[in-house]
């Protein structure tokens, strides 16, 4: 790799300069975790930001400077930091005991409100996490057709199980550490948004293949899947005898529905994360009633599916109240907010004249630094990940948080001065990438 420019130098050092309590308490970190690191998607040099605080859209650090959060923990707060009807919900439950041990109604209301908002979902359990949720669908799928691989696409991320840690990224690779051939070996890839390549290989494994999960929009990229691809994936695998999941983990925000709604599909089963739990650890999964009948406990031969935590007290009731502000009025706004801002930094970059885009759909959206169009995971791939640290370092220096591949998120909380900070900054990071990209080409 070039050395780096002093462009790069410059934010690196501003970087160290500013977060001196950050760097000592990696220090301590590295002693006691593995890399300094206990999450491989908040990691990156020189060292992660520590956060003391979050109220609102901010974040505090260790040296008590003050960030514009445009993360919101990769998307699962969608209110903000400590929205003050989630304080309170979780202040009431925790005094009325977190968690109990056996059932309790507010597991009853979620489940009710999530299938008033998802039809799709006639029958659903909670989990603790998105891994877990797209565990359990997948487990479902491979006991009701009793066919043992999966689909999944190349650059799909559905959390970090064995059968969906293959081809995380787009990029041809190994088998990553710790997976075995075995597990490989009921694992096929499709293509995102390449219908002919998927449906070839749906068709050509139909009597093993149990399921096929996709999420409508890829989070790695914030990719948007075509309807004629959902549309595609929805008839063959109908007509093969294959189970459709829809990963939603993230995209349940961007409809009230999520996006099944928005594009009228309607999978056999879904999975779920992120907002469902305001801000608490969650997951969930559903569907079909006969599918999901195979968790039925009252049934011989069921699935066993426990978990410490499955639907405890306090997550259900920040989850519901987090829903309860989220009506079709506020998804409508926030996508549209969301539209407007992603409009900002596409003209910021037009305005560089930088070979870049930036995709998404409504609150979510990322920066590719790459020619446009970028559709697939595949084209993504050609975009700069040097530059994309150098955005990211550059943002910070702005006293902007940002995740490291710069997927950008609005929370409800954010109003039109937090907007503008977000596009002022994005535009001066945006303009020093491009003295950085200057100063590495080739001069003609
Ligand atoms: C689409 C999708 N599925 C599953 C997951 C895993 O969720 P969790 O991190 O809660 O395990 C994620 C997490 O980002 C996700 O984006």
């Amino acid at each position: 790799m070039d050395a780096a420019t002093p462009v790069e130098q410059q934010e690196r050092e501003t970087y160290l300069a500013r977060t001196p309590a950050s760097a000592a308490l990696f220090a301590r970190a590295r002693d006691v975790l593995p890399g300094g690191d206990t999450r491989t998607g908040t990691f990156h040099a020189p060292y992660p930001l520590f956060v003391a605080e979050g109220d609102g859209c901010w974040l505090t650090d260790a040296d008590s400077r003050r960030y514009l959060d445009t993360l919101y923990n990769f998307t699962s707060l969608l209110h903000g930091h400590a929205f003050p009807p989630i304080v309170e919900a979780i202040r009431a439950q925790a005094a009325r005991g977190t968690v109990h041990g056996t059932a309790n109604a507010l597991q009853v209301e979620l489940a009710e409100v999530l299938r008033a908002r998802v039809p799709s979902v006639e029958r659903l359990r909670f989990c603790n996490s998105g891994t877990e949720a797209t565990l359990g669908a997948i487990r479902a799928a491979r006991a009701f057709t009793k066919k043992p691989a999966i689909l999944k696409m190349a650059g799909g991320y559905h959390g970090s199980h064995d059968a969906v840690a293959i081809a995380m990224s787009a990029a041809p690779s190994d088998l990553p550490p710790g997976i075995t051939p075995g597990v490989a070996a009921d694992v096929l890839i499709g293509g995102f948004n390449d219908l002919d390549r998927t449906a070839t290989l749906i068709r050509r494994h139909r009597d093993r293949l149990a399921a096929v999960i996709v999420e409508p929009m890829l989070g790695s990229g914030a990719l948007v899947a075509s309807r004629a691809f959902l549309e595609g994936l929805r008839a063959v695998t109908a007509e093969c005898g294959v189970l459709l999941i829809l990963d939603e983990v993230i995209t349940f925000r961007l409809g009230v529905g999520g996006l099944q709604g928005a594009f009228g599909i309607r999978p056999d089963l879904t999975s779920f994360g992120k907002i469902m739990g305001g801000g608490l650890p969650v997951g969930a999964f559903g569907g079909r009633a006969d599918v999901m009948a195979t968790f039925d406990p009252s049934r011989a031969g069921s699935i066993g599916h426990s978990g410490t935590y499955n639907g405890n007290a306090t997550t259900m009731a920040a989850g519901l109240t987090a829903l309860a502000h989220f009506d079709a009025a506020a998804v409508a706004a926030l996508n549209a907010t969301g539209d407007r801002l992603r409009a900002r930094l596409n003209d910021a970059i037009a305005r560089e004249d930088l070979d870049a885009v930036v995709t998404g759909y409504g609150s979510l959206m990322q920066l590719h630094l790459t020619a446009p169009p970028v559709t697939t995971p595949e084209a993504a791939l050609a975009a700069d990940l040097r530059f994309v640290k150098l955005m990211h370092l550059a943002l910070a220096n702005r006293d902007v948080f940002s995740s490291t591949r710069q997927l950008y998120v609005v929370a409800t909380v954010m109003g039109e001065a937090e907007l503008d900070h977000f596009a002022g900054a994005f535009a001066e990071a945006l303009a020093v990438v491009a003295r950085a990209r200057r100063a590495t080409s080739p001069v003609l």
